[in-house]
């Protein structure tokens, strides 16, 4: 059985081309990106779908007077796409309850920072200006909260002498490729398993 997948995407996607490559490369096996949508026109993420042969959506929340009006038709496209998983792949908005509720623990979110320090927008530059040593990125299951979903893995990265937020982001970046295809190739093979908040390997 193949897994179909959405992302949801906002800007520039390497980290959508990273699940697209490790699909085609083999990593993921029996899955396949069904669609991407974005909340933003003309992102070069819709670019690196299209050059993929995905269906690539761009939806306008301005055309929509409310959140849950704007993922009504989210979720239209994602039933006429099969959807049994969804990533948030730099995709910029807070996930409405309704879209959660319909894919409760199968909307998958990648975050710059070790979760639960440093949620929300910019989680390299919060970290680098809290002085960390160490930080990473995050890849967890989404709930209601601001990335505060259960933790399906986790990377370390240092923060280097030297560093910048951009030398840092691009360190953590790095690791966030990685993890992401992995968390997804464990949720398609069957292997996550949501206990409470924690998140099981079966
Ligand atoms: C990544 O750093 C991700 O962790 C965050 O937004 C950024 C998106 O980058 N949620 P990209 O669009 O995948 O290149």
């Amino acid at each position: 059985m193949t897994t179909n997948i959405a992302v949801l995407v906002s800007g520039r996607g390497s980290n959508l081309q990273s699940v697209i490559d490790n699909i085609e490369n083999g990593y993921i096996q029996n899955a396949a990106i069904k669609v991407v949508i974005s909340d933003v026109e003309d992102t070069y993420a819709l670019e690196r779908a299209r050059n993929h042969g995905i269906s690539a959506i761009f939806i306008d929340p301005s055309d929509f007077s409310n959140k849950q009006d704007y993922e009504k038709d989210i979720l239209e496209v994602l039933k006429d796409n099969d959807v049994d998983l969804i990533l948030l792949a730099g995709y910029m908005r807070i996930v409405g309850k309704n879209l959660i509720a319909a894919y409760r623990n199968r909307i998958i979110n990648i975050h710059p920072a070790l979760l639960p320090s440093f949620k929300g927008l910019h989680g390299q530059q919060q970290a680098f200006d809290y002085g960390v040593k160490i930080s990473g990125c995050t890849v967890h299951f989404v709930d209601e909260g601001m990335d505060t979903g259960p933790i399906i893995l986790q990377k370390c990265v240092p923060v280097l002498e030297g560093d910048t937020a951009d030398s840092l982001s691009a360190r953590i970046l790095e690791q966030e490729h990685k993890i992401l295809p992995e968390a997804v190739k464990l949720f398609v093979e069957g292997k996550l398993k949501v206990e409470g908040r924690i998140v099981v390997r079966t």
